[in-house]
């Protein structure tokens, strides 16, 4: 490839995202992609679904959060996704989802990688995630690639919906 080739796919990586060898492109979260995100969320066991994740207030997560959050997409189908967003002092990661069929090859670290890198850029310097306590799989990922428990911490919670949801979400 020539410099200005490389200077050409350098710029549309940026703005369109990252491929690699396997043929998944990691690229950010659109809206289009919510119908596909949705279903892979149901489809995985350590993704608890709730009234945080309409269509509406996926739409409202995404604008408050730009560039954040991204999609993995393999011969135009969705087989990865992460949400990520800040609150000025930490970063957050929800709903990480990697399709079965593509597990264990890296997607999920590349998925986080991304999404560290971009909070680092805006100076954010700490990421903290959510975990079912019954997640084994989801658990060990994290704490494989680098990620520390606090058990000094605990995590309380206040509805302010006044719905009272039976659904399993944090
Ligand atoms: C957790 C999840 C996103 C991991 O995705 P992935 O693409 O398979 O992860 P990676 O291939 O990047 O794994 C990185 C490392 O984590 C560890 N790891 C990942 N899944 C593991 C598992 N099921 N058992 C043991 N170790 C695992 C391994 O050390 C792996 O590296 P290795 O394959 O070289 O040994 C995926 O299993 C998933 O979608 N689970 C369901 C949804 C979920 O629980 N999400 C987390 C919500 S908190």
């Amino acid at each position: 490839m020539r410099l200005s080739q490389q200077a050409n796919h350098k710029a549309s990586q940026a703005t369109s995202g990252s491929s690699r060898d396997d043929g998944i492109v990691v690229r950010p979260f659109r809206m289009d992609d919510y119908d596909a995100v949705f279903a892979l969320w149901r489809r995985c066991e350590g993704v608890g679904l709730g009234a945080s994740d309409t269509r509406a207030a996926i739409a409202a997560y995404l604008r408050r959060n730009p560039g954040l959050s991204f999609v993995a997409q393999m011969k135009g189908r969705i087989v990865g996704t992460v949400l990520c967003g800040h609150d000025g002092r930490r970063g957050y990661l929800h709903h990480l989802a990697v399709s079965k069929r593509c597990r264990r090859a890296g997607l999920g670290r590349r998925l986080v990688d991304i999404c560290l890198e971009r909070l680092r850029r805006i100076d954010i310097h700490k990421c903290n995630i959510f975990v079912f306590a019954d997640n084994v799989e989801g658990m060990t990922f994290w704490i494989r690639t680098g990620w520390t428990p606090r058990p000094d911490l605990r995590l309380l919670q206040v509805d302010l919906s006044g719905a009272r949801s039976r659904k399993r979400s944090c």
